[in-house]
């Protein structure tokens, strides 16, 4: 057996926090979370070695970690990640989205980068832990506010070793975080800088995983898409820098004149759970999904003759964000370009689909697929 198919069970302990932050300050911080700037007053934690597989697992105060200087995270970048949101109904009640989804999402992005395996059903319980532990700190969504509680599950190798190989010893963790926004001035619309100089992923890589390295490379890209006077990059593919990726930190959707959902096809992108939701939204819409490769210059054709009418990104930090204009240089000419999605608005199908996904997950309308899990 290899050391990251092991079985496991987390026993969750739980150790509420002596000294939560005091009501007064709560409040302050949700009347205004921002995004990710604060943290709750509880986190889980999980160990795992190859000998003992997962142990010490609880629901304890937030603190910060001890690794040792060799720990393989910090040197060899052996970690994945995963963003879900709670959500308060208007009766108080509190929500996951689809956390099944990251649960398996998370076990593939583990095996990827050779870390342990985590039962999917105890990757939900201590999200739901977490949430339990810290229920005051979920926003209530009142008037019409796109607040959340942002969880944030993990998991790290901690081995102190500086051989290159899987780690014998990793941390799982959840913190979470009270969110409003992503971008602050995000339905207003985003302006996306079409990168030739970067990539995200190539095939056989790792950009179907969700692990650190590949939003540390996007750094540099989203400097330059700043340098640009751009929000966000738009990734190309690896190979032949022709056809749509992501936005690094969000999926890619067009919308066409004859009703169709357009979002290219998943190989090296992340199967973002936001963007299988609104595939499965679309046809209550009226839109065709439609996941296949689509080639820049199709959209740069599409935008000049009017046959795309919208673009948006998505994902569970940004919801559905309005793209409003590209702007890229054209290989080898040295010349920049620059195109206008629609009217330079956001467009009315990306607020009907944002709409209709948020009106779900704050439980404005009846959750006919079985999304949503009951926390509290
Ligand atoms: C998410 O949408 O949850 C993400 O993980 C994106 C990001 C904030 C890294």
């Amino acid at each position: 057996m290899r050391p990251y198919d092991a079985d496991v069970s987390l026993d969750l302990d739980l150790r509420p926090a002596p000294q939560p932050l005091p009501d007064a300050e709560r409040a302050a911080v949700l009347a205004d979370p921002g995004f990710g700037r604060y943290f709750t007053d509880h986190m889980a934690t999980a160990r795992w070695t190859t000998d003992d597989g997962w142990h010490d697992a609880a629901v304890h105060p937030l603190e910060p970690f001890t690794l040792h200087p060799a720990a393989a995270v910090l040197h060899y970048g052996q970690e994945i990640f995963e963003g879900l949101k709670a959500y308060r109904h208007a009766d108080g009640s509190v929500w996951l989205f689809r956390p099944d989804k990251n649960a398996r999402r998370f076990a593939r992005s583990a095996r990827r980068l050779a870390l342990p395996m985590l039962d999917e059903d105890d990757f939900v319980a201590a999200v739901e832990a977490v949430v339990r532990a810290d229920v005051a700190w979920v926003p209530s969504a009142a008037d019409g506010q796109e607040t959340s509680l942002y969880l944030r599950p993990f998991m790290i190798a901690t081995e102190a070793f500086l051989g290159v190989r899987p780690a014998h010893e990793a941390t799982f963790g959840v913190v979470a975080s009270p969110a409003g926004p992503y971008f602050s001035g995000g339905v207003q619309g985003v302006n996306l800088w079409v990168t030739d100089r970067y990539v995200r992923a190539s095939r056989g890589g790792t950009g179907d995983a969700k692990t650190g390295g590949n939003y540390a490379a996007s750094l540099a890209a989203q400097a330059e898409a700043r340098d640009r006077g751009c929000d966000q990059v738009l990734y190309l593919d690896g190979e032949e820098h022709a056809w749509l990726e992501e936005a690094g930190t969000m999926n890619v959707f067009l919308v066409t004149a004859d009703g169709e959902l357009l979002t290219p096809a998943l190989g090296s992108i992340l199967e973002g759970v936001t963007r299988d939701s609104l595939l499965e939204l679309a046809p209550d819409l009226g839109l065709t999904p439609v996941e296949r490769r689509i080639g820049l210059a199709e959209l740069r054709e599409r935008l000049a003759d009017g046959s795309v009418t919208e673009v948006f990104a998505a994902g569970t930090a940004a919801v559905i964000t309005p793209v409003v204009g590209i702007r890229g240089e054209d290989r080898g000419q040295g010349a920049v370009y620059e195109q206008q999605v629609g009217d330079g608005t956001p467009g009315a199908a990306s607020l009907a689909l944002r709409a209709a996904l948020l009106d779900l997950q704050y439980g404005r309308t009846p959750d006919a697929r079985g999304w949503l899990r009951r926390v509290v």
